[in-house]
């Protein structure tokens, strides 16, 4: 028998954009939490049925909240975060952490300094196809993984930098705003990465930004792979065409984001379909392959992402991404950067290490 439900959290977003009003859908939806307050200087006071704030200072000194989500541009992440976690309310922060791994760095140490209660919304860490995946590749399915082949591309809408002045500005080109997601979930799947090749083009959309990057990786684990990001091209494939994560992304069925190669079968995601070679005639590539799909249960990534932040806001639960992890990620974003910009292969220990101590 379940005991009583603890009173719905008290929440506010901070930036209700495109994604803070996903999340104040996702509230309303979800019995654990009640949206109280949004700080947004565009929010007319009327739009969310709440108190609505010019900033997110305004919005923490005048309402008694428990957690609060920031959806700002990311170049805000760090100083908003640390403005409501000194004010001792629990956070959900967007990816990415920050726009600059050495100013992630800065959160870090707050997180640590406040004790505090901190999620980074790197959402499809949450999404049930990757608790799948990781445990499939802990039993074994496919072998050690050899290399992973990946892909996100999609076209964005000309007002997404038109009208959007931050997304034509430092952080709002396709590393920061999309590669970011498939690097944290790579991690998350695969470990941490060794080294870094890259090369980056603004050639299709010409703006300050990039919109198109191919990046090789080496894992540390001995795997390397590829993945290929682009904002200006159409395709199929990515992890938000392949998932129903996102309704303003139309739904491709049998849709795919990463191909896991391993010395016994093949994986991909999110989609589950395992490929191996029939045993009874040999196990390489002279045999049949068959191709079974392992369950995806059933559940979103948001909504699983919501009520495990209202466990880290109680204090039930560690963060599955915290802002020291979410800064590797972000480090690992900057790195492959730094290799396009250098044509050179990037050591990512030794460029965290630097960025650490920059002497
Ligand atoms: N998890 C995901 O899949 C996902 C998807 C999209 C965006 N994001 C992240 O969410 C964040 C917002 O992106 P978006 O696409 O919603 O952008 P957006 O431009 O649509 O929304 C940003 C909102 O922040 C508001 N804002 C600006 N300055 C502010 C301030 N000082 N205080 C409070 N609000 C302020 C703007 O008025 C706007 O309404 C970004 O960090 C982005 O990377 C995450």
């Amino acid at each position: 028998m379940t005991g009583p439900q603890p009173p719905a959290l008290r929440m506010g977003i901070v930036g209700v954009g495109f994604m803070g009003r996903q999340h104040v859908e996702l509230i309303e939806a979800s019995s654990r939490a009640e949206l109280c307050a949004v700080a947004d200087p565009a929010a007319t006071d009327t739009a969310f049925g709440c108190p609505a704030y010019r900033d997110a200072g305004d919005m923490l000194r005048a309402e008694s909240l428990d957690a609060v989500i920031i959806a700002n541009p990311s170049g805000l992440h760090v100083d908003t975060a640390i403005q409501c976690l000194e004010a001792g309310v629990a956070v959900l922060l967007e990816k990415p952490v920050a726009v600059d791994y050495a100013e992630s760095l800065r959160l870090v140490q707050a997180v640590a300094r406040l004790d505090a209660r901190l999620l980074v919304g790197h959402h499809r860490r949450h999404h049930p196809a990757v608790a799948e995946a990781r445990s499939a590749l802990e039993r074994g399915v496919i072998g050690d993984v050899v290399a992973v082949s990946g892909l996100w591309s999609a076209r964005k809408e000309d007002a997404y930098f038109t009208e959007i002045p931050w997304h034509r500005e430092r952080g709002g080109g396709v590393m920061l705003i999309n590669l970011v997601h498939d690097l944290d979930l790579l991690r998350h799947l695969l470990g941490e990465v060794a080294e870094v090749q890259a090369m980056v083009s603004s050639h299709a959309r010409n703006l300050d930004v990039e919109d198109t990057v191919s990046i090789n990786l080496r894992f540390e684990s001995g795997a390397i792979g590829g993945f290929l990001a682009s904002d200006a091209g159409v395709s199929p494939w990515g992890w938000d065409q392949s998932t129903n994560d996102t309704p303003a992304f139309p739904f491709v069925p049998d849709g795919t984001a990463y191909q896991l190669v391993g010395t016994r079968g093949a994986l991909s995601v999110p989609n589950l379909a395992t490929y191996a070679y029939d045993p009874s005639v040999s196990p390489d590539w002279h045999s049949p392959l068959s191709r079974t799909y392992l369950p995806v249960p059933a559940g979103g990534a948001f909504p699983a992402q919501l009520e495990h932040f209202t466990d880290v806001a109680r204090g039930t639960a560690q963060p599955l991404v915290s802002a020291e992890d979410a800064s590797r990620t972000l480090a690992l974003v900057e790195a492959a950067a730094l290799a396009a910009r250098s044509g050179e292969t990037v050591d990512v220990a030794k460029f965290r290490a630097e960025e650490l101590d920059p002497r």
